[in-house]
């Protein structure tokens, strides 16, 4: 990839990038929507993700350019804007432009950059937030200024959440940042404090991306980032990682049966990534399954961020041998699901689980076996 990076980038722009650096994607292992919640979430930086290239130039321009669409796009130096169209995908790294004076760090001024990816985008992977970590290393690497992996990490989120717009927490951005090869990224999102915890060996993981997206799928992470934020007023806590199981039964009677469930979702989720957590120390993968279908299940009846398509693939892979638990992964509304298996569930395995989805959808989802890898580095 790296070579064929460098080899893109020198058609386009005829000389050398300066800096080349590449982030990863990431797995939401367990912790659904409850990073904003300041709860405690699992994650995986997976094997693939976004490279990106750059090299000052002497203009005052910053052209980007897409190796998916082939495109360039040419803006001129100074305050982000943001696009609209083809050209919108700009806006991740516009947005680390943006958002660097924040964090008491230089944008650079003219450059010439290149983005390569082989993350699969629109399939809950987070391919955002590895461009947005990728852009924000290359354009330190140009500036000479230099920043820990924490700010990094904000600084993602930060262009997520201000230019962007998507107003979500920190899983994406921290996994992305803090993955190491073979583990979880565990991330307490109240410090924000970051750890990693060894991948149980003999573990593998699938993901199944169904390409469905729900039309409305921002406003509706919004939406229940906000029912969520309202459920913890209620509940009189800045946020429901505060509020426990009796908390929430205490105050029942003030929560509409709506908000009750989300809050409900959010509450049980904090206490299974703790057990989730227990259990891969015990090594009980058993167990460690049973969470990750239990997790599915809640978003499926409580905080309603599945579809029918994501239960399909969730009901048919715990029915399989090999598979130790599934659910979906990200958001929800759409987008993929992951399955822990052991050895045994192979590319056989998987095509059967795809047949099954094909039978019902009549198209078949995207099979993707990976490996929990690094995080954003400059290479
Ligand atoms: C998306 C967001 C994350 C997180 C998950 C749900 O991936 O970007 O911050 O809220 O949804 O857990």
């Amino acid at each position: 990839m790296k070579d064929q990076l460098i080899a893109s980038f020198t058609a386009v722009y005829g000389r050398a990038p300066e800096i080349i650096t590449r982030a990863p994607g990431r797995i939401e292992f367990i912790g659904n929507h409850t990073d904003y919640n300041g709860g405690t979430v699992l994650g995986a930086a997976v094997d693939r993700g976004v490279w990106v290239a750059v090299a000052a130039n002497a203009e005052p321009r910053r052209r980007f350019h897409s190796a998916y669409s082939g495109e360039t796009v040419e803006l001129p130096v100074g305050e982000p804007k943001a696009q609209e169209g083809k050209a919108s995908w700009t806006n991740y790294p516009q947005g680390v432009l943006a958002a660097l004076p924040a964090f008491g760090l230089k944008a650079p001024q003219g450059f010439d950059y290149l983005a390569m990816s082989d993350l699969p985008a629109g399939a809950g992977l987070s391919s955002s937030a590895a461009i947005e970590l990728a852009s924000a290393l290359a354009f330190l690497g140009l500036t000479g200024e230099t920043a820990d992996r924490e700010t990094v990490v904000k600084i993602g989120k930060h262009a997520e959440n201000h230019f962007v717009g998507v107003p979500c927490g920190i899983l994406d951005q921290g996994v992305s940042g803090f993955g190491r090869a073979d583990h979880l990224v565990f991330i307490d999102c109240r410090g924000p404090r970051f750890e990693t915890v060894p991948m149980p060996t003999g573990t593998h993981f699938w993901i199944f991306n169904t390409h469905t997206k729900h039309a409305l799928v921002d406003g509706m992470y919004a939406a229940r980032n906000k029912a969520c934020v309202d459920a913890a007023k209620t509940l009189g806590v800045s946020l429901l990682v505060e509020a426990d199981a009796d908390a929430l039964e205490a105050g029942r009677a003030k929560l509409s049966d709506e908000s009750y469930r989300r809050a409900k979702h959010v509450i049980e989720e904090i206490a299974r990534v703790e057990s989730t957590v227990e259990a891969l120390a015990a090594g009980d993968l058993k167990a460690v399954g049973s969470l990750l279908t239990a997790s599915h299940r809640s978003s499926q009846y409580l905080f309603e961020n599945s579809t029918e398509e994501l239960d399909l693939l969730v009901d048919t892979l715990t029915a399989t041998p090999g598979v130790y638990g599934a659910r979906l992964t990200g958001g929800g509304f759409g987008g993929a699901v992951m399955a822990l298996t052991d050895g045994g569930f192979n590319d056989e395995t998987a095509a059967k689980v795809a047949a099954a989805y094909r039978a019902k959808y009549g198209a078949s989802p995207d099979v993707l076996h990976m490996r929990a890898g690094d995080g954003a580095a400059v290479l």
